[in-house]
């Protein structure tokens, strides 16, 4: 099991204190959303963020999850930029587009995921599955932190699973959105083994304590 705390939600003028508080409890991974204002209503961080976060952190993995439909020119900013994984949304691109870039990421020796929004059938993953590094299942609409976890999540995840297992791919199912305590125990029972996480460990008062809190309920 893995956390993967989402700064989206921290606060952003005190990121690197945020961060290396949650590193000292124990993260290893944070997830960075990518917002572009136009595959989702929200703007959030570009490529510095990034490099800055490498330069500052080198030893604790950078996930990107880019929220747009301009993987040309993002997803090699991305790479350059020192991203350890990429994860890239099966909505916002042509599958011709999805294959090439899930082929650029593993060329470039990045760790590779698709992304699918709540809607997307997961049977979509059968066509990329070879590819992938990781799968994220989208467990709210993605654009914005601090919302509510699907109730159907759950039932996604086990098909995932399943599909998974069928392709012989023993890859991590990751979840983002709404991940708090009880939710967490829901997707994990269901076969989910990556957590992204934002309000719960940013928002609530005490992030060594959130940390803390969420290793123990998943441990
Ligand atoms: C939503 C983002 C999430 C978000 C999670 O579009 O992809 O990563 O920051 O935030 P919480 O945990 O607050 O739902
Ligand atoms: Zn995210």
């Amino acid at each position: 099991m893995l956390i993967a705390p989402s700064i989206l939600n921290a606060n952003n003028l005190d990121l690197k204190k945020d961060i290396k508080e949650a590193t000292a409890a124990g993260i290893t991974r944070f997830h960075i959303d990518i917002m572009d204002g136009h595959f989702v209503p929200n703007l959030s961080f570009g490529p510095q963020m990034v490099s800055d976060f490498k330069r500052e952190f080198p030893t604790t993995e950078a996930e990107i999850h880019l929220m747009s439909d301009k993987p040309d020119v993002l997803v090699p900013a991305f790479v350059k930029a020192g991203a350890d994984l990429v994860e890239i949304h099966y909505e916002a691109m042509s599958e011709e587009k999805v294959n090439h870039w899930l082929d650029y990421l593993i060329a470039n020796n990045v760790k590779a995921g698709l992304v699918l929004n709540p809607d997307t059938p997961v049977s979509v993953l059968n066509k990329f599955v070879s590819k992938l590094d990781q799968v994220l299942l989208m467990t709210v609409y993605p654009g914005f932190g601090g919302q509510k976890f699907i109730a159907d999540s759950p039932k996604r995840i086990k098909k995932t699973r399943q599909l998974l297992t069928k392709a012989g791919k023993d890859i991590p199912i990751e979840v983002d959105g709404g991940v708090n305590g009880q939710t967490a125990m829901l997707a994990k029972d269901a076969g989910a083994d990556v957590f992204v996480a934002g309000s719960y460990i940013f928002k609530n008062g005490n992030i060594t304590e959130q940390v803390k809190k969420l290793t123990e309920i998943l441990r």
